[in-house]
């Protein structure tokens, strides 16, 4: 066993997060995750409201009686989500572990540690986790370029942040973005982190609530398959290289570039749901890591988890093997 921070204050076994992730982070998969020793996390706004989030949630203790958690990620939106509604139904259906994600956590994380939770706040720049390390937040999720999804604007890959989260963070943090086997876990490691979080790796599971057709599509892909959409609107996304996020850079690279009214229909994230649901890869934008690089196959959450750990021990024994004790003589 892998002990660190993050096991023993989450109350796992393996130091793995399964990160927050719309329309994939359902019961189906949290559940699994938790029960294969990680920690497994529904994904909020993946609910159409705050009952409907309630209900997931005792789908889901149905299924594991680990502990799991639920993300809530505060948009860039013209008629935010009820978050408030959100958070006060998972605090009151017993949810005691949140991963927060996105602009102005505050008034989000002094809730969520009024209430007595653990809070894992995903970011993507050390001042944004210095900042939420003020704010009382008990763990950082290091969020590097590498990551599918939202990587902030300032392009600074896992090896330097993680390496720079050392020197400045007080709190445990974990390492996200581009890990999906055991060299990566132990790297992160080895980089002060308590344990890693992944998305892409999850999303090829067996439980993973997602088209067969997507997930055999991610393990023929490779780490050049994805692109980075809304780079021009300065909320740049890691999504799969299809043909639709190829037409939105085109747009974005124009004479003039584009408003976000003007790529509204392409990006429309009922598109980006309907991918997972009829397994057509083309069908709208869908995000995807270069971790796509590392996934060969499809293997359920317990064989997943099984095999990292095990790796990763058989790796950390060589490395040990790796440092000679000096002769006394
Ligand atoms: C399909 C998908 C959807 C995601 N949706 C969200 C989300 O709604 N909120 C969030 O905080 N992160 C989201 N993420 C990011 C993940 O939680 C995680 O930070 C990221 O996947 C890490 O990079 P990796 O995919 O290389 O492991 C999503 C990732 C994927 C793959």
């Amino acid at each position: 066993m892998i002990t660190t921070a993050l096991t023993e204050l989450c109350g796992i076994r393996v130091p793995i997060v399964q990160g927050g992730m719309q329309w994939v982070g359902k019961p189906s998969l949290a559940a699994a995750v938790s029960d294969a020793g990680g920690l497994g996390i529904l994904t909020a706004l993946t609910q159409p409201s705050p009952e409907a989030l309630r209900e997931a949630i005792r789908e889901t203790r149905k299924l594991t009686d680990k502990p799991f958690g639920v993300n809530i990620t505060l948009l860039p939106s013209i008629n935010p989500p009820d978050y408030e509604g959100y958070a006060k139904a998972a605090v009151s259906e017993g949810i005691r572990i949140f991963e927060t994600a996105g602009n102005n956590p505050g008034p989000l994380i002094k809730f969520f540690k009024s209430k007595g939770c653990i809070v894992i706040h995903k970011c993507t720049t050390i001042r944004h986790a210095k900042s939420a390390e003020r704010m009382g937040v008990d763990v950082l999720s290091i969020d590097g370029f590498e990551c599918a999804g939202h990587p902030g604007e300032e392009d600074i890959g896992g090896v330097v942040l993680l390496a720079r989260a050392a020197q400045e963070l007080k709190i445990p943090y974990i390492a996200s973005g581009g890990f999906a086997d055991a060299r990566g876990l132990v790297a992160a490691l080895a980089l002060g982190a308590a344990g890693v979080n992944m998305g892409t790796r999850f999303m090829c599971t067996v439980e993973s609530p997602i088209h067969q057709t997507i997930k055999e599509k991610i393990v023929a892909s490779s780490e050049q398959d994805t692109v980075h959409i809304f780079r021009s609107l300065r909320n740049t996304a890691r999504v799969f290289r299809n043909k639709i996020a190829s037409e939105v850079v085109a747009l974005e690279r124009r004479p003039g570039g584009a408003k976000f009214e003007d790529l509204r229909e392409l990006v429309s994230g009922v598109r980006g749901r309907v991918v997972y649901e009829i397994g057509d890869p083309d069908y709208g934008i869908w995000t995807a890591g270069i971790a796509m690089g590392l996934i060969e196959d499809i293997p359920t959450c317990e064989e997943l988890l099984k095999r990292i750990e095990s790796e990763a021990e058989a790796e950390i024994e060589r490395m040990g093997r790796m440092v000679r004790v000096k002769s006394k003589l």
